[in-house]
């Protein structure tokens, strides 16, 4: 797929099909995370894989989805909630350039994870404390992010909007979740 295609094909999704994704799905997102850029090239992000059904079920319980349209967008367990996390750790106190590091991992994870099919919703609102306790993080460590795999259950459609127009995500009357997005000449100065 051209990568302005997969641009806007990886969209946040929030409803999943009760399918585990294969193994291979998983690595290839991993490559992107570990071939990402990384600030001073530390690599200090680390993944777990959360497959085991209990454990992905208390970690999802601990997560909120989509506010803005709430509760439409939020999984049910059992129907459509994501069967797989990939949760981003990193070594206490290191700092900000964590989050960017970790933003340029997910993010290529994300579109690897497009390119194979998947969809990805990217979790930053969760119990954090309840979540590392879950994985039993030693105490130098500790969750960044979460981010749900999974085979999409809906295909949200991204529409361009000039500065006036509203950033806030909608759900139309057949249910498809639009995401707005500021054209560039509303985000851009070129000098
Ligand atoms: C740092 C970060 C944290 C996010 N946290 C959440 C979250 O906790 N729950 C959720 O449903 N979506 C979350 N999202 C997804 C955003 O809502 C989503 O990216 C945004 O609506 C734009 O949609 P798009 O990803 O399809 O472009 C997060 C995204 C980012 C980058």
């Amino acid at each position: 797929m051209e990568f302005s295609e997969l641009l806007k094909k990886r969209r946040t999704v929030r409803r999943f099909k009760q399918v585990q994704v294969f193994d291979k799905d998983i690595r290839a997102m991993l490559e992107a995370a570990r071939l990402a850029a990384c600030g001073a090239n530390v690599q200090k992000l680390r993944y777990i894989v959360v497959r085991d059904k209990q454990l992905v079920k208390d970690i999802f319980d601990n997560t909120a989805w989509a506010g803005m349209v709430a509760p439409h967008r939020t999984p049910e367990w059992g129907k459509n909630a994501p069967l797989t996390f990939i949760v981003v750790i990193t070594p206490k106190d290191v700092g900000g350039i964590m989050q960017a590091n970790a933003g340029a991992a997910i993010q290529s994870m994300e579109f690897a994870a497009a390119e194979a099919g998947l969809g990805t919703c990217w979790i930053g609102a969760y119990k954090k404390d309840n979540v590392d306790r879950l994985l039993d993080l030693p105490a130098p460590q500790e969750t960044l992010y979460l981010l749900a795999v999974g085979y999409p259950d809906e295909e949200p459609v991204a529409e361009d909007i000039d500065p006036e127009g509203s950033m806030k995500y909608y759900l139309d009357a057949d249910d498809v979740l639009h995401v707005p997005k500021l054209k560039i000449d509303a985000i851009t100065e070129w000098r």
